[in-house]
């Protein structure tokens, strides 16, 4: 018997690897936190009321895996909101860092801040993404700038998960702004990184995987590959802020070293495309920082489409290039100024944002043996996802197979 039965759905299962999967008139069953059933109701192996503990009858509501938000700067200290005047004004994003802005910014002000602190602060946000169905929440530090406060933000970010009903998973960004007592020192501060910090991180079992930002205002191809390779000696996944603000080079770089993902892509070419497709490494579109920093060049996705490169959409939620903290907006904008479909849009924050983070086997889709994390959804149509701009929460949500309170 298993432990609940959903009936009465439509489920998006977003299992067929490209549409929305949908199976009408569905049911769910629940065993042990995991999916053990999923398919139309008229093929169900016996009476409902036989077949589950309790059993949930849904109103016809479409049901979803549940999201997962594959790209955020969740915890740091303070917000730049004086910046995003600027960036009103016509300033750039490049510009205003070089200023003395940017992400050194939130560094000084996520430094002032104990762990204690710096969850309260990031309460609220991982809050707001949670009400809208998130089940999985990725988090990078990268607001440190030496090792103990990066520990710190990978501890907090940790407690987030414990504080809240998501499942948190923690990268470690550690290229993102170079330190400014580094600030003549570059191949000191890369000692730091790949001598304590990664080590450190690692053996504390505080981070699954690494993040460098490969970028002209940051760190250039070579100090990231080394970083990558450290980190992929550790046995830790790897990531790659790729190509956001110009053509570095660095979807290329994450293909070459087996990223899971590679991020931002606004000024990747055909070379980096193919060899994304070559290796297998999805795309991760954060349309709310490309809004934000006014970029008018857009992430190639007709090429990544043709190409095969499966493309995941994150919110970015950061103090700086993206104060999004809305996952559903995020998937609304991926579709209004990236041109994807409802069904991209939709498996973007679940299918591939779970492919993107190494976590497709478990979930982000609804197939029989992944993790019962799915959301009730008081909509008529599945291409509803990523049309409403705002707002849109789910009715009910189910993680590792309870009912959310
Ligand atoms: O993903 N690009 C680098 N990192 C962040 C921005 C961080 C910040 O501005 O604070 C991003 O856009
Ligand atoms: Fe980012």
């Amino acid at each position: 018997m298993w432990d609940s039965l959903w009936v009465d759905l439509r489920a998006v299962t977003l299992a067929d690897g490209e549409g929305m999967g949908l199976v009408e008139d569905a049911a769910i069953g629940v065993q042990g936190g995991q999916i053990a059933w999923v398919g139309p109701r008229a093929r169900l192996p016996g009476p409902a009321a036989s077949l589950a503990q309790h059993v949930h009858a849904c109103g016809g509501n479409l049901v979803t895996p549940g999201l997962i938000d594959c790209h955020t700067h969740i915890v740091h200290g303070g917000n730049r909101s004086n910046e995003f005047a600027q960036l009103a004004e016509g300033m750039s994003y490049e510009s205003i860092q070089a200023a003395g802005g940017g992400i050194r910014a939130t560094v000084a002000a996520t430094r002032r801040l104990d762990q204690e602190a710096l969850v309260a602060a990031s309460l609220p946000r991982a809050r707001a993404l949670v009400a809208e169905g998130v089940t999985t929440l990725e988090i990078k530090s990268g607001y440190g700038g030496d090792v103990a406060t990066e520990l710190r933000m990978l501890r907090a970010a940790r407690q987030l998960g414990e504080l809240l009903d998501v499942e948190v998973v923690t990268t470690l960004l550690a290229l993102h702004a170079l330190p400014e007592r580094f600030a003549h020192d570059r191949a000191g501060y890369l000692e730091l990184v790949i001598r304590e910090l990664l080590p450190e991180a690692a053996s504390a079992g505080l981070a699954t995987a690494v993040d460098v930002f490969c970028e002209g205002i940051a760190f250039d191809v070579d100090e990231c590959a080394r970083v990558l390779e450290a980190a992929g000696a550790l046995g830790l996944g790897v990531h790659v802020h790729a190509d956001q603000l110009s053509p570095m080079g660095a979807a290329e770089l994450a293909a070459r070293c087996q990223a899971l993902s590679a991020d931002h892509l606004e000024y990747t070419g055909q070379s980096g495309i193919s060899a994304m497709a070559r290796q297998g490494t999805t795309a991760v579109l954060l349309p709310a920082a490309f809004l934000v920093t006014d970029e008018t060049r857009k992430p190639p996705v007709a090429q990544l489409r043709a190409a095969g490169v499966p493309m995941a959409v994150a919110t970015d939620c950061n103090p700086g290039s993206s104060p999004c903290i809305s996952l559903t907006v995020a998937m609304a904008l991926a579709r209004t100024l990236f041109g994807l479909t409802a069904a991209e849009a939709l498996g973007g924050v679940t299918r591939e944002a779970a492919r993107a983070l190494g976590m497709l086997a478990t979930r982000g889709t609804l197939e029989v043996g992944k993790r019962a994390d799915f959301c009730l959804w008081q909509l008529d149509e599945p291409h509803e996802f990523g049309y409403w701009l705002g707002s849109l929460k789910p009715r009910q949500v189910v993680r590792g197979g309870r009912l959310r309170g």
